[in-house]
């Protein structure tokens, strides 16, 4: 008789991510998974929208006990599927778009000019036209597009509405340097000598300043806000009335249940370079440390995954940040009627988003190594730093209670990309068994930027199709999940 049992990896000296409700459910329902497996193939990417709204009713309650006026615009480039896209809508918040299919699937899935924002990088003329027709927020980043921008609005016989990226603000005696956006030193003088009635830019209807720092700093972030609010004080004597700052994203998650995990590895991966200990990642990667003359040397290349201070809280500290006089953020921008907007991403989507794979093969490398080849490749799954440090899950068709030390295995995670680098943890995986073929890995809290954001088709491979998770009273069925295209 079949004993099927889901189980994490790394039971001891693991990192344990935080998981929700939904995702075990899902793990409990073998019978489930493969039906789904063998419907739409593998991997599968599941979503739960649900959890998305839990993460922006916690964003809105901050807001309102800061008492500020307020917009949170979701970031879709963290995860490209239209239910975060509905979702958002459905719980009245808006979308940040960043090309002109965003833009142009968001406004047919219902955004408007007060729930939308383009934010793209690169902005063509089709993007910039489709936003002036339908009154979207353009938000500027350099002369040429305010030109553009500009002659496209007179052509169209209306008014650009736009904002102003900034950048180059001025933190603890140093300036952060960005590549995007206007410098913070020079856009008064230009807003002052180009934008408005009877200027060069008669047709740009400013509304608001923007920015998006790189890192995760709070500090950062209320200081570009005071330095922000100083500029609309300023340009409200040149007949500006620019109503909302908006802080972009980078708010940070906590992906990870104990502190003390996060630091045992980050002493571990050092040990392990200096042949201390065994290794603990696959051929012995060093996430961004190097081991040189002795000395461990670098610094970790990875999300920091532990965090005290995220979601909500993150938020709050930047907006409760005093200046000089002892006024907070939130008040300032109270005191001048300014609203906040953000455009979180990844926070939007955290605990939203699981990515299951097929066990194809087992094998042993030629350093010993036990390597898992899994149905997906590594752009199905792949972190913009060195490591995605989530312990994965794996759901076997047979596990015994009494499972034995002998039966244990450390194991690393192969996919179908020709490329010697397809490893698709590059931290060692501890198992209480070796799977067999046909059983399930589980990886957890992929939605933000993990699943979609470098997938690629190399090999012909097909994307992984994306399937959306109802949570309906106790059961897990068929039903319950549908196609994101749907
Ligand atoms: C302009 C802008 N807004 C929002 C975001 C979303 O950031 P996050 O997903 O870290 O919240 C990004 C991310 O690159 C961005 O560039």
């Amino acid at each position: 008789m079949s004993n099927s049992k889901y189980t994490k990896g790394n039971q001891e000296k693991g990192l344990t991510p935080i998981t929700s409700q939904w995702m075990h459910d899902v793990m409990e329902h073998p019978g489930v998974v493969n039906e789904l497996f063998a419907k739409y193939g593998s991997p599968l990417n599941i979503l739960n929208p649900a959890s998305f709204t839990q993460n922006c009713k916690k964003f809105k309650e901050v807001f309102e006990r800061n008492n500020v006026k307020s917009g949170i615009f979701y970031a879709r480039k963290a995860n490209k599927a239209k239910a975060f896209v509905k979702q958002a809508f459905e719980d009245n918040i808006g979308v940040d778009t960043a090309s002109e299919r965003e833009l142009l699937q968001s406004l047919q899935l219902g955004g408007d000019g007060d729930h939308l924002v383009l934010t793209s990088a690169i902005k063509t003329n089709k993007q910039i036209e489709i936003a002036i027709q339908n009154n979207v927020p353009i938000v500027l980043d350099n002369d040429d597009e305010c030109i553009l921008v500009n002659d496209l609005a007179e052509k169209h016989n209306k008014k650009a509405i736009v904002a102003f990226r900034i950048s180059g603000f001025h933190v603890d005696g140093n300036k952060l340097y960005s590549r995007f956006g206007f410098d913070i030193d020079e856009i008064e003088d230009y807003l002052i000598n180009k934008v408005g009635e009877d200027k060069a830019y008669s047709n740009l209807n400013a509304v608001g300043l923007h920015f998006h720092l790189d890192g995760y700093s709070t500090h950062q972030r209320s200081e570009a806000l005071l330095q922000c609010i100083k500029l609309i004080q300023n340009l409200k004597e040149h007949d500006f009335s620019l109503r909302f700052i908006d802080m972009g994203g980078g708010i940070l998650i906590n992906y990870l249940k104990h502190k003390d995990e996060w630091l045992d590895f980050d002493e571990r991966l050092k040990q392990s370079l200096k042949d201390e200990i065994s290794p603990v990642t696959f051929n012995k990667n060093g996430l961004g440390y190097r081991f040189e003359d002795g000395k461990i040397k670098g610094e970790r290349k990875t999300y920091p995954y532990f965090n005290e201070i995220h979601s909500d809280k993150f938020l709050n500290e930047v907006l409760q940040y005093q200046d000089q006089n002892s006024d907070s953020v939130a008040s300032l921008l109270q005191k001048e009627n300014v609203e906040i907007r953000i455009e979180p991403g990844r926070s939007l989507v955290n605990q939203s988003g699981i990515t299951m794979a097929k066990v194809v093969h087992r094998k042993k490398d030629a350093k010993g190594q036990c390597l898992i080849g899994l149905e997906m490749n590594m752009s199905q799954m792949m972190s913009s730093s060195a490591d995605f440090m989530l312990d994965p899950y794996v759901m076997y068709a047979d596990l015994d209670e009494d499972q034995t030390e002998n039966d244990s295995v450390d194991v690393y995670f192969t996919g179908a990309y020709c490329l010697e680098r397809d490893v698709l943890l590059k931290r060692k995986v501890s198992l209480p068994k070796l799977p067999e073929i046909g059983d399930v890995v589980v990886f957890v809290n992929t939605a933000g930027y993990m699943m979609h954001f470098f997938e690629t088709q190399a090999h012909l491979f097909e994307l992984a199709p994306n399937l959306v998770y109802t949570e309906k009273s106790n059961s897990v069925e068929l039903s319950n999940f549908y196609l994101d295209e749907d």
